[in-house]
């Protein structure tokens, strides 16, 4: 037996230290949480993607009566930007939220199922994806999603052992 250590680091900013890019990535993160539909959690998300052809798609939780049929803001905006850019990389995503009418003083930080979702679009496209997680009091900035994901079940996976 040996243990094995899985190493993940994280920078932290002040939301003023962001370098422009991000920042600005942020900003439309911070607006797509305007029109998010939560009715039922009252929580609202929005996620900013940048392409590698320097597109922007925005995306936002939308929630629904059953609850488990909605979706969170990371995975509208993710596969909305690969359905209608599927050839582009994507370079970031930045995230934020908003409830109880202001944005969250700490990161928000995305959950298991948008993680793989987003490893799934690191792997189809080979380049890492920064990941800016947006709190009024810091932002946390993580170099790739698989950094957030280690033991990620991927494509790989689902090969049989001799091929
Ligand atoms: N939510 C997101 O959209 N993204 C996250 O990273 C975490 C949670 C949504 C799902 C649900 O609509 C609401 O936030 C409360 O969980």
């Amino acid at each position: 037996m040996k243990k094995i250590q899985l190493v993940t680091s994280v920078l932290e900013y002040l939301p003023d230290e962001l370098p422009c890019e991000l920042a600005k990535l942020v900003e439309q993160a911070k607006l797509a949480t305007q029109k998010a539909y939560a009715p039922y959690s009252k929580f609202n998300v929005g996620s900013a993607i940048l392409l590698k052809n320097k597109k922007i798609v925005l995306g936002n939780n939308q929630e629904n009566a059953a609850y488990p049929s909605g979706t969170c803001a990371e995975r509208t905006a993710i596969f909305y930007a690969n359905s209608k850019y599927p050839d582009t990389p994507v370079e970031a995503i930045a995230i934020a939220s908003f409830t109880n009418d202001d944005f969250t003083n700490d990161p928000i930080t995305p959950c298991g199922a948008c993680r793989q979702v987003l490893c799934e679009a690191e792997v189809r496209f080979g380049t890492p994806i920064t990941v800016v997680l947006y709190g009024k009091s810091k932002v946390y900035v993580v170099e790739s999603v698989r950094s957030l994901m280690p033991l990620s079940f991927e494509k790989k996976s689902l090969l049989k052992v001799t091929e």
